[in-house]
């Protein structure tokens, strides 16, 4: 008779943004007219890049040629790709990673999720609290987070850093230390950033307790103050404390395409000397069989001149919306934040509302679709998140619709 991993069972509900579509459907099934906006999930609207897609259709050619015929990808990506990464996101903002530190993956999603296997059940994991939900349930699918308390919305084994108005939306060092710290910066969901100086208190407390630190830089395109970190490698010592994430979802459109990579230098390794970078390896080994070629070829046309110039377009497109809401939002008297660094605005919901409420209020009288700030942990709990990947079109819709509440 065969049982199944009953902490699955523990997981409260469905995944946030699934959760969010049924309520959407629902809605549009009862109200056909209504013309719905959607800026809850952060999905990009704007077309892949010409340049990326063109060279798509060149590896779809190769791929019917005998010569340029590809079949397995290797298995921490193809060289050609994971030399651009490396060139283009570390060397030229004077960070030493190497080819071999590079795992081209499917994307953030999948590794974000998947990279809690690699440490021992007993670890404490630390989390910003509200967070991208994945962090959380995939260590709970893990059996490493304890009980959950619907009251309050916490688990027990998790370490919580609330990011409130109060301490900017950053964390605070906490005092139980944890074995494995999650950071998000530019952050999902409140678009909060930290500095060079912050991080490197981050990096300097994981290398002085042995914690290790998972680094989701999913965003880092979007970041336009010149103290804000782009890769949590600009820090001193990171290189024996991090994991870094990063995506190619938000940074040049590929949320439908699916790329991602994961650094693990491999000066990191834990208190007996094991290199994570080598366990890393052996586990992209044997369950993953890599992007595919054309998506990697793609993958590296962002690196390109043209690649570069099309998709600093797209961004400063979806910037321009953030920009929009965040100030017409603020002009009709909500508090705001986020936008600046980040495709996220992040509001505090009107009259004390939950965010929940507001979720409900502004689909039913202002037809526009957001992200209940609860959805990502206690602390979001009165906020609301609102994304900047619709098209401009709509996100001024969006505004004038709550504006004219
Ligand atoms: C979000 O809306 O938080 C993100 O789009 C989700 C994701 O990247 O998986």
């Amino acid at each position: 008779m065969f049982k199944i991993n009953d902490n699955y069972l523990k997981l409260p509900g469905s995944y946030l943004f699934s959760t969010i579509g049924k309520k959407v459907k629902a809605f549009q099934e009862a109200n056909p007219d209504k013309e719905i906006i959607r800026l809850g999930i952060g999905d990009v609207t704007q077309p892949l890049a010409p340049a990326i897609i063109e060279r798509l259709h060149a590896a779809v050619s190769e791929m019917g040629v005998q010569e340029t015929f590809k079949g397995y990808a290797p298995d921490l990506g193809y060289e050609f790709l994971r030399s651009a990464i490396v060139e283009n996101d570390y060397k030229a903002r004077g960070v030493d990673i190497s080819i071999d530190e590079v795992f081209v993956s499917d994307g953030a999603k999948c590794d974000s999720g998947n990279i809690q296997e690699i440490f021992a059940l007993g670890n404490k994991i630390a989390v910003c609290d509200p967070v991208y939900p994945v962090y959380v349930d995939s260590n709970v699918m893990a059996g490493r987070t304890g009980t959950y308390d619907a009251a309050t919305g916490l688990w027990s084994d998790v370490i919580y850093m609330p990011c409130k108005e109060e301490n900017g939306f950053a964390p605070e060092l906490p005092d139980v230390v944890p074995d494995i710290i999650y950071l998000c910066f530019p952050n999902n969901p409140t678009g909060a950033t930290i500095t060079k100086d912050q991080l490197q208190k981050w990096v300097d407390y994981a290398n002085a307790n042995h914690s290790v630190i998972i680094y989701d830089a999913a965003y880092e395109a979007y970041i336009s103050e010149a103290n804000v970190p782009h890769t949590i490698y600009e820090c001193d010592g990171a290189k024996t404390c991090a994991i870094e994430l990063r995506s190619f979802s938000k940074n040049a459109g590929f949320t439908g395409t699916r790329l991602g990579f994961t650094v693990i230098p491999k000066d990191l390794k834990d208190a007996d000397g094991v290199a994570l970078n080598a366990l890393w390896a052996r586990r992209h080994g044997t369950k993953y069989n890599g992007a595919p070629y054309i998506v990697q070829a793609a993958g590296a046309e962002v690196y390109s001149k043209a690649g570069k110039e099309q998709t600093a377009k797209q961004i400063a497109y979806y910037m321009n919306n953030a920009k929009y809401i965040y100030s017409g939002l603020k002009d009709a008297g909500y508090s705001v934040s986020g936008g600046v660094n980040a495709p996220y605005i992040w509001l505090k919901t009107p009259d004390n509302m939950t965010s929940w409420d507001f979720f409900d209020y502004l689909l039913e009288k202002a037809n526009v679709v957001g992200t209940p700030g609860s959805g990502f942990g206690p602390s979001g709990e009165g906020y609301f998140r609102l994304t900047a990947f619709g098209t401009y079109e709509n996100t001024v819709k969006a505004v004038d619709r709550i504006k004219a509440l």
